[in-house]
């Protein structure tokens, strides 16, 4: 059963605060999609020095804008590894289970409106996120169905939402309030999976 939720304030705020109840020091979490770096830099001050944070993006500038974000609030070098990859490739990468995977599709804020996420390696990318979670984890994803292409993307999102098993994964969409078909929309999918230990306590 899918719960959906309508609220007023940011989304992207509201993933933040989710993600900072499960996130402690010394995990490890993943940003899929790094943009200007605004996520990763969140992950990596609740992972702390003892945690680790992966991060991926088709291009350059936004795993160099990240890297210098990260570089100028103090984060150390050996407490992230950021790949200029497709993250439908992070099973490459990240070894270890993760406790956190943002996704906050699109294109990179300022930068070229054409190279956006593509619905494929996104479901491909997200599969990966699922195999990656460890028990009690949280995968978010931000959709944006207003640009070209991005209605389509998010209706494959929902579909791979669809078929998580109820049994292993609570999924909940954040709408916002008086949203109409173009209004982004974030997925949160914790895995309550009691198959790697002790099930999250309901809250
Ligand atoms: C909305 S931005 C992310 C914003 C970012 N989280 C931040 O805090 O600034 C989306 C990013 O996804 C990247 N992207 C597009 N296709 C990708 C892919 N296959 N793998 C990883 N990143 C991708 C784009 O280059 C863009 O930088």
């Amino acid at each position: 059963m899918i719960l959906e939720k309508s609220i007023e304030g940011s989304l992207l705020l509201q993933a933040h605060d989710l993600i900072v109840d499960v996130l402690e020091h010394g995990d490890a979490a993943v940003d899929a999609t790094l943009g200007n770096g605004h996520d990763t830099l969140f992950l990596a001050r609740c992972v702390g020095r003892a945690g680790k944070v992966f991060g991926f993006d088709v291009q350059q500038a936004a795993v160099g804008n990240a890297g210098k974000r990260l570089d100028d609030a103090g984060v150390d070098s050996c407490c992230y590894a950021l790949f200029c990859e497709s993250h439908a490739d992070m099973a490459l990468h990240i070894t270890t289970k993760v406790k956190a995977v943002m996704f906050n599709l699109g294109y990179l804020p300022g930068g070229d409106k054409k190279i956006i996420t593509q619905a494929h390696s996104t479901v491909a990318a997200l599969s990966a996120a699922i195999e990656s979670l460890s028990c009690g984890g949280i995968l978010t994803v931000m959709c944006y169905p207003g640009h070209d292409g991005g209605a389509d993307e998010a209706d494959l999102v929902t579909n791979f939402v669809d078929e998580l098993d109820e049994e292993d994964w609570r999924v909940t969409r954040y709408n916002r309030a008086e949203a109409r078909a173009s209004t982004p929309y974030l997925w949160t999918i914790l895995n309550v999976s009691q198959k790697n230990g002790q099930p999250p306590s309901e809250g």
